[in-house]
This record gives structure tokens, sequence and C-alpha cells, in this order.
């Protein structure tokens, strides 16, 4: 379970959060909506331990972790697939997946770990010594995603995963991310796709600059499109 506490973050002179608090119960989705610039990507840098937040507390199954650094918020249980894909395009996917268990020094593991996710997602098996530059955005994101599980999370945080997408391949990242919970994850996902928000998780919550601005059970979501337009801003 995460719990985000009257979470405060500055960059530099400017104040970019403030007063956010939520929680993610274990093996739930819980969604981030907001419109660009709202926050969100730096929100899940800053439970990440990439950004220190200024006050506040970041909860992950009762242990505090504001102010801890990647590795600390990674050796908690805690993994982020980074907004916009990022992965190593002259790399191969197998070199992608190894990079994702860098902080493993048993390289018998790491391979035990590449074989799992080699098995989970049968497309990247086919395609395991193709440079990662060589697949498609859809497959690029899938493949961000298995490198984040590489370090073994009981919670994921997903930066807009559906950005980019054509609706087709949005479909089967909705799949996905259904199955990471049927395989017992807790997700924070980041999103700007109302629809897929709506699709996978319980509870949302709509990030409006840098507050919280309104939070509702994720089914009414698009019930409700005028409540939607005035915080998305469309
Ligand atoms: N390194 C930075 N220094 C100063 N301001 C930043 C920095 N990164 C992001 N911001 C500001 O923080 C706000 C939120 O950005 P971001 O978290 O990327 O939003 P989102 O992911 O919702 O699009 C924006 O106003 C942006 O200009
Ligand atoms: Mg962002």
């Amino acid at each position: 379970m995460l719990e985000v506490s009257h979470l405060n973050v500055w960059r530099g002179a400017t104040e970019v959060l403030r007063d956010v608090s939520f929680q993610v119960p274990k093996n739930t989705i819980v969604a981030l909506l907001g419109g660009n610039g709202s926050g969100k990507s730096t929100l899940l840098h800053s439970l990440s331990g990439l950004i220190r937040p200024k006050s506040g507390s970041i909860r992950i199954d009762g242990k505090e972790a504001a102010g801890l650094d990647p590795a600390g918020v990674l050796a908690l249980r805690m993994a982020q697939v980074p907004q916009g894909r990022e992965v190593f395009a002259s790399m191969t996917v197998r070199e992608n997946l190894e990079l994702g268990a860098a902080l493993l020094r048993d390289s018998r593991r790491v391979r035990e770990l590449v074989s799992q996710m080699l098995d989970r997602f049968p497309m990247l098996a086919e395609r395991s010594k193709e440079r990662a530059g060589m697949l498609s955005g859809g497959q690029q994101q899938q493949l961000a995603i298995a490198r984040a599980l590489m370090a073994q999370p009981d919670i994921l945080m997903m930066d807009e995963p559906s950005a980019g997408l054509a609706p087709v391949v949005v479909d089967h990242m909705i799949e996905t991310i259904l199955d990471l919970k049927a395989q017992g994850l807790t997700i924070l996902l980041v999103e700007q796709n109302v629809g897929v928000a709506a699709a996978v998780a319980s509870y949302a919550h709509v990030l409006q600059g840098g507050c919280i601005g309104f939070s509702s059970p994720a089914e009414g979501l698009l019930d409700n499109p005028e409540l939607v337009s005035s915080y998305l801003g469309r």
C-alpha cells in the first residue's frame, strides 16, 4: 500500500505540488489524471526518489520513503515506468531488460528474471535479440514495463503508458495493465486518457495546478464529462 500525505514539492523557486494526499490500497489501480504541466510526472519522480519533497510523507507498506534515493525506494519494492518509454534504442531487448536489474549483483538471478519477463511478454521473447529501437511504440512501452518489473516491485507507477499509441494498441495496453493487477501488483497510473483510467482503475484523482482538484470512483468519470472537461481543460 502507498500512502501519500500532505506532499509539497518545489522545483527551484516554483511550488509544483501543494498538499497532495491520496492512497493506493494493495492490489488496486488508482489513476492520477491531469492536463499537461499539472505536476503528474513531478509527483511520480518525487515518489521514486528522483526529486526530494520539501515536506510531507510517502509511506510504502508503512515505511517512510520521503527523502530516500531511488535505490532506497526500489528496495521498498516500488518502481516506475518512465514517461515516453525511454528504452535504450541501440541496445537489444534483452540488454534493456538486464538494465532493469542493475542493482542485482547476481548474474544468474538476472538471467532468471529476464526469462520470466520473456515468458510474461511473448512479443519480447520473439524479438529479444533485436535492438529496442526497432520495436513499435506499443512494443517499446511493453519493454519499458517489463524493464521496471525486473526490479520485482510490489507497487508499479506508470507515467502515461497509452500516450502516442494507436487506439488498438491502447486496448492492448489496457489488457496489459489489468494483467499486472491480476498478478498482484498495486498500480499508480498517470494518464491523460480518461478512457484508459476508467477502464482499469477503481479510483481516480485529478491533479490541477499541483493540487488534487477532484477525486472520484473511476467508473463515474466517463459519466461526468463536464466535470472531467473542467479539470482537464478539454
Ligand atoms: N526541472 C524543473 N524546474 C522547474 N520547473 C519544472 C521542472 N520540471 C517541471 N517543472 C514545472 O512543473 C510543472 C509540472 O510539470 P510536470 O510534472 O512535468 O507535469 P505533467 O507531467 O503533469 O505534464 C510544470 O509547470 C513544469 O513547468
Ligand atoms: Mg508528465
